[in-house]
C-alpha cells in the first residue's frame, strides 16, 4: 500500500495537465483501477486481516482521490487565470458617446409636468389602461346614448359570447383615474394622473395611443379662481416664461360644469412658437368644475365638496414646447430622431435645477 501511495502521489504531482490527472484517476480508482482491484481483494481475506487492511485501503483511496481533486482544481484555476489575462476590460475608458441613450421627449415632459404639480402639492395617481366602460364613461356622466362615446373612437375589448363581466375598453382619456382616486382617497384630494390613452385615429396630430395628464383638486372651498391660478403657474413653469396670459373659453364636457377650454397667448414667428407674447391664442387643455354627479360617482358628498379638474395632452404640449412637427415620429423609434429630440439621462427635471437644459 505504501508503494501504491508513493507511486500515485508522485505521478499526480508530476502531471503536466488536467487530462493526465484524469488518466491517473482511471488508472488508480476507475472500475479496473489498481486501488479498486485491491479493494475487491478484501472479500477474500480472513476477518482478522480485513480489520486492518479495510480501513487502511479506504484511507489510501481517500488520499489519492483528494490529491487528484486538488490537482484538477489547480489546473482549472491556472486556466482561468490565463483566460482573464487575455479577456480584460479597461473600465476606466470613457463611454462611447455615439452609443449613449436619451430620454424620450414624452418621458421628459411627463417628468416636467409631475415636478411642477408636485411642487403645488399634487400627488401622482395611476389607473389601469384597460378600463370598464363604467369608469371610462358612465361615472364621468357620459351615459350609454351620449354622443361623446361615438366621438371618442373607442377601442372595445373583445368579449366572448355569454361573458358576464362588464364591457371593457382601452381608456380613451385619463379622466377615469379621477373616479378611482376619489374612491381610494376621499376628500380633500389633490392628484395628477399621467398615463397612456387610446383612440382609433391616425394622422399628423393623432396616434392610436397617446398620453394625457389629468388634474383633480377636491375641497370645501374650491372655485374656478383656484383652477385659473394653478393653470397659470403650470403654464409659466412648463414653458419657462415669466408671465403668460390665459383665456378661458366656455366649452362643454359632460364631467364638468361649468367647462372651459384654456388658451394661452402666443406668437408664431416663422413657424417658431413664442409663449406669453403676440396676438395669437393657442388651445392647450380642457378643464372645469367637477360635475356633482361625478363627485357622487366617486363617493364624495357633492353638497359639501367641490372640485376642479383639467386634462392636458402630454404629446401635444411636448410638440409645442420642443418644436416637434409630427406626432407620429414620437413612436417610430428612429434613432436619429431620438438623438436629436432626446434628453440627457442625467438631467432630472426639477423646479430648482431647471426643467429642461
Ligand atoms: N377627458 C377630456 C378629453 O380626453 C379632457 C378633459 C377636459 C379632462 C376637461 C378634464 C376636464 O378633467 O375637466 O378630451
Amino acid at each position: 500500500m505504501d508503494d501504491l501511495r508513493e507511486k500515485y502521489l508522485g505521478l499526480i504531482s508530476d502531471a503536466a495537465d488536467e487530462a493526465t490527472v484524469e488518466d491517473l484517476r482511471v488508472q488508480a480508482l476507475g472500475k479496473k483501477g489498481e486501488i479498486s482491484l485491491k479493494m475487491r481483494e478484501l472479500g477474500k481475506m480472513d476477518p482478522e486481516e480485513r480489520k486492518t487492511a479495510g480501513p487502511a485501503l479506504n484511507a489510501l483511496k481517500e488520499e489519492v482521490n483528494s490529491a487528484i481533486m486538488a490537482r484538477k482544481t489547480a489546473f482549472a484555476d491556472a486556466a482561468l487565470e490565463e483566460r482573464l489575462k487575455t479577456e480584460w476590460l479597461d473600465i476606466t475608458l470613457p463611454s462611447r458617446p455615439e452609443r449613449r441613450g436619451t430620454i424620450h421627449p414624452i418621458s421628459q415632459v411627463w417628468e416636467e409636468v409631475t415636478a411642477i404639480f408636485a411642487d403645488m402639492g399634487f400627488s401622482v395617481a395611476e389607473g389601469p389602461q384597460i378600463e370598464t366602460d363604467w369608469y371610462n364613461f358612465d361615472a364621468l356622466n357620459i351615459p350609454g346614448h351620449h354622443p361623446a362615446r361615438a366621438e371618442m373612437d373607442t377601442f372595445y375589448m373583445h368579449r366572448a359570447e355569454g361573458d358576464e363581466r362588464p364591457p371593457h375598453v382601452l381608456r380613451t382619456h385619463t379622466s377615469p383615474v379621477q373616479i378611482r382616486s376619489m374612491e381610494k382617497m376621499g376628500a380633500p384630494l389633490r392628484v395628477i394622473c399621467p398615463g397612456r390613452v387610446y383612440r382609433a385615429d391616425y394622422d399628423q396630430t393623432h396616434t392610436p395611443m397617446f398620453h394625457q395628464v389629468e388634474g383633480l383638486a377636491v375641497d370645501t372651498e374650491i372655485s374656478m379662481a383656484n383652477l385659473k391660478w394653478c393653470l397659470e403657474e403650470f403654464v409659466k413653469a412648463f414653458f419657462e416664461v415669466d408671465d403668460v396670459e390665459l383665456r378661458f373659453r366656455a366649452s362643454h364636457f359632460p364631467f364638468t360644469e361649468p367647462s372651459a377650454e384654456v388658451d394661452i397667448r402666443c406668437s408664431w414667428d416663422k413657424g417658431q412658437l413664442k409663449v406669453g407674447e403676440g396676438d395669437d391664442w393657442l388651445e392647450i387643455l380642457g378643464s372645469g368644475m367637477v360635475h356633482p354627479k361625478v363627485l357622487a360617482a366617486g363617493g364624495i358628498d357633492a353638497e359639501k365638496y367641490q372640485g376642479f379638474a383639467f386634462g392636458v395632452g402630454i404629446d401635444r404640449i411636448a410638440m409645442l414646447k420642443y418644436g416637434i412637427p409630427d406626432l407620429r415620429a414620437f413612436f417610430d423609434s428612429d434613432l436619429r430622431w431620438l438623438r436629436h429630440y432626446g434628453f440627457s439621462s442625467l438631467d432630472q427635471p426639477g423646479l430648482v435645477g431647471g426643467l429642461s437644459r
